[in-house]
């Protein structure tokens, strides 16, 4: 089957290597052969419905010319110098018997199959290895000559002898199955060609998906692992600022109930200490020297030594600081009289505007 359609494939590199290179030139001898009364002449090789171009030295089919008379169904070509079959042939779908016999083809083209209504076609002693897979396609082929060609093993077994109509006839047949068996092979390899390309097209757009949905799965994670930071990161600062809150409060209660503020309490704490000290040992020093005088007062006042001449002074000064006092008690019940009423004032007020 490969070495089919690699032997196929060569032939028809071949083929087109081989057109390129005679086509000018053929192309001139055509219309040189058209001028020089070849259209005439193709008139007069015309009998009926045939059309007699054997024994004319032809390296190329007049097909333009072949085309002009659709009525002439059967061509001899035989005994030229024909290699290879233009494209444009298997237009000439008029063309029921066509005789290509001793030629030098080598290939037939591609759409030969276009002849649906060839029903004989000889091809004897002519270069062929292989046939157009479309040849299975020539559905009114009834009569085929094979024989003298270099055909491959497979295409030769099909083909047979044809040494008689008969032999000629199952030939046609036999190799229409063969081609059939052949088309249906390339059908066949085409189809699954399709088909494995369209599976890898579908692979490879499955596979895209894949990988666009797990980039869109790692993107979606990323965003939620962002998000989940932030959210931590929120709830740390949250979290350091009511601690600091709290450290505040407590400091503030603190500060509270030593009843200073933060700056006081710095300057309580750092300085004022031995001055504090220093107070505590004045009053003491003072209270001392008032018990001292108390103590003295008592002596002067309350024992013998009242009639020394020492106490005489303080004595003097006792009774100085009694009176004195006498005097402030008057003026003393006299403020707390005065107080008392302006407090029992300032209540009933107080009691009134509530009421
Ligand atoms: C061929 O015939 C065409 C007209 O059909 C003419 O124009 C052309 O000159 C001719 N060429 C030659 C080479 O005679
Ligand atoms: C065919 O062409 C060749 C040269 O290409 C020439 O020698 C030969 O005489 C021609 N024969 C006929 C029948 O025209
Ligand atoms: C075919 O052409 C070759 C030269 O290309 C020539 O030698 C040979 O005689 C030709 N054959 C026929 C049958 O015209
Ligand atoms: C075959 O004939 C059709 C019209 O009948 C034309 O459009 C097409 O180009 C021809 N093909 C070739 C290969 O000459
Ligand atoms: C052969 O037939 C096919 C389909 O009918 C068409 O596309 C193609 O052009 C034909 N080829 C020629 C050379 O006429």
């Amino acid at each position: 089957m490969f070495t089919f359609i690699h032997c196929s494939l060569c032939v028809l590199f071949l083929m087109l290597t081989l057109r390129c290179v005679l086509w000018p030139v053929c192309r001139t001898k055509s219309r040189m052969s058209k001028n020089s009364s070849k259209v005439l002449n193709l008139k007069d090789k015309i009998s009926g419905n045939e059309v007699d171009l054997s024994l004319c030295n032809l390296t190329e089919v007049p097909v333009r010319e072949l085309a002009l008379f659709p009525k002439a169904t059967v061509v001899d070509l035989s005994c030229n110098n024909i290699t290879s079959l233009p494209p444009e042939f298997c237009n000439l779908t008029h063309l029921v018997k066509v005789d290509l016999s001793k030629n030098q083809l080598t290939c037939l083209p591609d759409d030969l199959g276009n002849l649906s209504n060839l029903q004989h076609l000889d091809l004897y002693n002519n270069k062929l290895t292989v046939l157009p897979v479309s040849f299975s396609q020539l559905r009114s082929l009834k009569w085929l000559d094979l024989k003298d060609n270099p055909l491959e093993p497979g295409l030769a077994k099909a083909a047979g002898d044809c040494l008689d109509e008969k032999q000629c006839k199952q030939c046609a047949t036999k190799v229409l199955q063969h081609m059939r068996a052949i088309q249906e092979e390339v059908d066949h390899a085409r189809e699954k060609r399709l088909l494995k390309e369209k599976e890898q097209e579908k692979k490879k757009e499955a596979k895209q998906r894949e990988r666009e949905a797990r980039e869109k799965e790692a993107r979606k994670r990323e965003k939620a692992e962002e998000k989940e930071r932030r959210r931590k990161e929120y709830n740390a600062q949250m979290a350091a600022l009511a601690a600091r809150e709290q450290q505040k409060k407590k400091s503030e209660e603190k500060k509270k109930k030593n009843g200073q503020a933060t700056d006081k309490k710095v300057v309580v704490e750092s300085a004022p200490k031995p001055r504090r000290s220093f107070l505590s040992l004045l009053f003491k020093l003072l209270l001392l020297l008032l018990l001292g005088l108390a103590g003295v007062a008592a002596a002067c006042q309350l024992t013998d030594l009242r009639k020394e001449a020492v106490c005489a002074p303080v004595n003097v000064a006792v009774e100085d600081g009694l009176s004195w006092a006498r005097q402030q008690e008057v003026v003393v019940r006299q403020l707390l009289q005065n107080l008392s009423s302006a407090a029992k004032e300032f209540l009933e007020s107080t009691q009134a505007s509530k009421n």
